[in-house]
């Protein structure tokens, strides 16, 4: 990387201090590169590779950074709300560039993808590559052989076209352990892969088998699977080899 990005620049886009703060801030001899008192707010620095600190505290500079949240019920996949909740309430980071990768429903829980790397999210997002997400649906009823193979196979929910092939894994008495709540009074849970992002696509692929979606938890989004450590709300940076195979599944 380079040298390529202003100081005043970096901080206001941090969300730490506007350019003007930061101007004030290097006046008073508060902002250092490497060690070295900042003399102006125009000098460049590479955000990866340069040490700022401010008031000696360090800063985290890094151009991108990828956050892996458990998205609780009741909150909004957006950046602001003037009534509810959002996701970005629970990412304890300034940065004013940060977005959701695709958008959760409201009481839609589990894996999120949050971060500034704009490149990467596009590409996470676009059809072109079919990144797979993983959903575990809470359904009123029970699937029949004729339903599963429906959905395997795409079902007309109403748009110019039936949706992709999917993956259908009852997950049956005995089977393995569901995060869906019981007390929904779901009759059966559902494992169900697509490789779209169609606006509610699972929820109006269960209602086009007749079987209505009480509960909709996400536990992989193309590599991610959601750390089982993250209570609902609680967030993680993911790994650099989670990076490396995400960056892959959208090459
Ligand atoms: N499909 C839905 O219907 N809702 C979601 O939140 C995600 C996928």
């Amino acid at each position: 990387m380079a040298k390529d990005t202003r100081i005043d620049r970096l901080f206001s886009n941090l969300g730490l201090m506007t350019r003007n703060q930061c101007k004030k801030a290097v006046k008073g001899g508060g902002i250092a590169v490497n060690g070295e008192v900042c003399r102006s707010e125009a000098e460049k620095v590479d955000p990866d590779a340069d040490k700022v600190t401010w008031d000696g505290r360090p800063v985290d500079t890094r151009r991108f950074v990828y956050y892996m949240l458990n998205k609780p019920a009741g909150v909004i996949t957006a950046a602001r709300d003037p009534k509810s909740p959002t996701v970005m309430d629970y990412i304890f980071d300034l940065r004013t560039d940060l977005f959701a990768v695709g958008r959760l429903d409201k009481d839609t829980t589990g894996l999120l993808l949050i971060t500034n790397d704009g490149q990467l999210g596009h590409r996470l997002l676009s059809p072109r590559y079919h990144v797979a997400k993983t959903y575990e649906a809470g359904i009123s009823g029970v699937l029949t052989e004729n339903d599963i193979a429906a959905l395997e196979a795409g079902v007309d929910i109403g748009d110019d076209s039936p949706t992709l092939p999917a993956k259908v894994r009852p997950l049956n008495a005995g089977g393995p352990q569901s995060s869906c709540d019981d007390a929904s009074g779901a009759a059966q849970k559902v494992l169900l892969t697509i490789t779209e992002g169609r606006y509610h696509q699972v929820k109006r692929m269960f209602e086009a088998v007749g079987k209505p979606v009480l509960t909709l938890h996400r536990s992989s989004f193309g590599p991610l699977e959601l750390d089982p450590a993250l209570n609902p709300g609680e967030y993680r940076e993911i790994t650099e080899d989670e990076l490396k195979q995400l960056k892959k599944c959208a090459q």
